[in-house]
């Protein structure tokens, strides 16, 4: 029998590492990818560095051409002298390479058109045919992203399906692929993300549809499933016998910045909860999946969506805090509050914060309250999931002891500073016993810093999405009834907010951690917020 090699520093990045565990390694397939809304700020700020990116890394396939579409009346070679530009003020990218734009701005071309008007989209269809003709026909593969605002994505999917540009597939494995790429929001409420799932699927089928949310594509996030499933000691704790609470934190310290048109629609529930801290919550409660397959690893999201226990009026009035930023100081500067930021109402009453308490009534979970909270203008910009162990059910080094144990603490940093750190309690070295016939106890923690053990060496979310829809893999993506499932969550906070508009809406001082009432919910099961910075 050979022995199992000893463990080693691995150099290849941790999404290689993902994708080895979970498949085979594969290349993207040749591909025109149209960029819907090339000209705007999604696409100035991530989608063109993370394809620089891809490119400088090699990943994208030989034949790739990219084609955007925007109302901006751009030719080739003005479109490619922005991109050129925008990459150049990138903060995802450290320098522009000389020879990767060699490599990379000749696949670039640019129509403008109006997404309203079908000849757009027979002018995009000539344009495809001319860049695709260099390919076999079963290569002729094409990837549409919507990188617009919701209130076009109807009228765009629309003309994409009867312009012939991207018909329903007859599954996974038809050639040449048609992919849809969709932003957030997905719908505003449960009943119009039906609808739009329901337009969607008429359209197309599930396996052509790549709904984004971009915190699956952070490393840290995916590396929550590798820590969960890939080692056996922690499992066996993951439930309500060893678990006293967990705390789901993301926290900003920006504001609505030039975005208040939207935000004022959105608020906080909408823009962070229904996605972002939902998929970390999922990722956190879920079971195994039985295999790292797309359908296999949201079937388990989706249950633990399923499993949220339904909050009725009294519970969430008790249970959910929202409020919202007045003026402060962040980071030695003061900063306005909510109502004075640009394109916000002076009486409006959107939360720029919300923390609740859920349940999830599963096997596993059942009476583990987990804690999320999420606001902007916060103290400190940190994402992190703290999961709180038990106490220990009997001490004997002396009454005083209790007082002095800060429970076992895991803690994965989604970002900055991405890790994971498992606190405990150690002997203070020393001879307190002997004279007070007291141990004196202190925490310490096992820290793990992905920085020390790979390098800088994160993509960004946006290229490990990308090249997952090029490899036609959705595990990173959110399944129609995934983002319905964790509409329901959310729907009824909100329905309930807007028939009880608060008399007076609470604020929090910006650069804070968020408003008293958020720190007297978790108080009421005998916890306290973590204050990241001094854990
Ligand atoms: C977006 C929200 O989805 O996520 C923004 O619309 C928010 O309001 C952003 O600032 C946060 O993302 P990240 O990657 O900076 O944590």
């Amino acid at each position: 029998m050979t022995a199992p090699p000893p463990p080693r520093r691995v150099a290849a990045r941790p999404s290689q590492v993902l994708r080895s565990i979970g498949a085979e390694r594969r290349i993207a397939d040749p591909c025109t990818m149209v960029v819907l809304g090339a000209s705007g700020d999604l696409s100035r700020r991530k989608l063109m560095p993370a394809l620089y990116q891809l490119c400088h890394d090699g990943l994208l396939p030989d034949a790739f051409e990219l084609l955007g579409v925007g109302r901006d009346a751009f030719d080739d070679d003005g479109f490619r002298q922005m991109v050129r530009d925008e990459l150049g003020k990138s903060d995802e990218l450290e320098a522009v390479d000389d020879a990767v734009w060699a490599r990379l701005g000749p696949k670039l071309h640019y129509v403008s058109g109006d997404f309203a008007d079908a000849q757009s989209y027979r002018t995009i269809g000539d344009r495809l045919t001319e860049l695709e003709q260099p390919r076999p026909a079963d290569q002729r593969n094409r990837l549409f992203y919507l990188a617009v605002p919701p209130s076009v994505f109807e009228e765009i999917v629309r003309h994409l399906s009867q312009s012939g540009l991207a018909p329903k597939s007859d599954g996974p494995d038809e050639r040449p692929w048609r992919r849809v790429v969709i932003e957030k929001p997905f719908g505003h409420s449960l009943a119009t993300a039906r609808a739009l799932n329901h337009l969607v699927l008429e359209l197309f089928d599930e396996c052509q549809l790549f709904r984004i949310d971009h915190y699956l594509g952070k490393e840290t996030v995916q590396s929550i499933l590798v820590f969960r499933f890939a080692n056996a000691i922690f499992e066996p704790l993951w439930n309500r016998q060893s678990i006293a609470h967990v705390q789901i934190t993301v926290a900003e310290t920006v504001g609505v910045e030039q975005r208040g048109g939207y935000y004022e629609e959105a608020g906080v529930l909408r823009d962070m909860f229904q996605n972002h801290l939902m998929q970390l919550l999922a990722l956190t409660g879920m079971e195994p999946p039985v295999t790292m397959n797309a359908d296999a690893v949201r079937d388990e999201k989706v249950k633990v969506l399923r499993s949220v226990r339904m909050m009725g009026p009294a519970e969430i009035d008790e249970s959910v805090v929202r409020a919202q930023y007045r003026a402060g100081r962040i980071g030695g500067r003061d900063v306005t509050g909510y109502r004075e930021e640009p394109m916000i109402a002076p009486n409006s009453a959107t939360p720029t914060y919300a923390a609740m308490r859920l349940f999830l009534d599963n096997w596993r979970w059942k009476g583990v309250p987990f804690f999320l909270r999420s606001g902007k203008r916060l103290a400190e910009r940190v994402s992190e999931i703290a999961v709180q162990f038990r106490d220990p059910p009997h001490l004997m080094f002396g009454h005083e002891t209790r007082k002095l144990l800060a429970p076992n603490t895991l803690v994965m940093r989604i970002q900055p500073d991405e890790g994971i750190s498992l606190s405990f309690q150690v002997k203070t070295p020393g001879a307190a016993y002997q004279l007070a016939r007291q141990v004196e106890v202190a925490p310490v923690a096992m820290d793990f810093k992905y920085r020390a053990a790979f390098g800088d060496a994160n993509p960004p979310a946006y290229e490990t999405l990308l090249l997952d829809v090029m490899l036609g893999d959705a595990t990173l993506f959110t399944r129609s009834d995934e983002v319905e499932a964790a509409w329901k969550v959310v729907d009824p906070i909100l329905d309930f907010w807007d028939a009880h508009p608060p008399a007076r809406m609470e604020t929090y001082e910006a650069g804070t951690w968020g408003p008293t009432s958020a720190h007297q919910l978790i108080a009421q099961n005998g916890f306290a917020w973590r204050v990241p910075d001094q854990e």
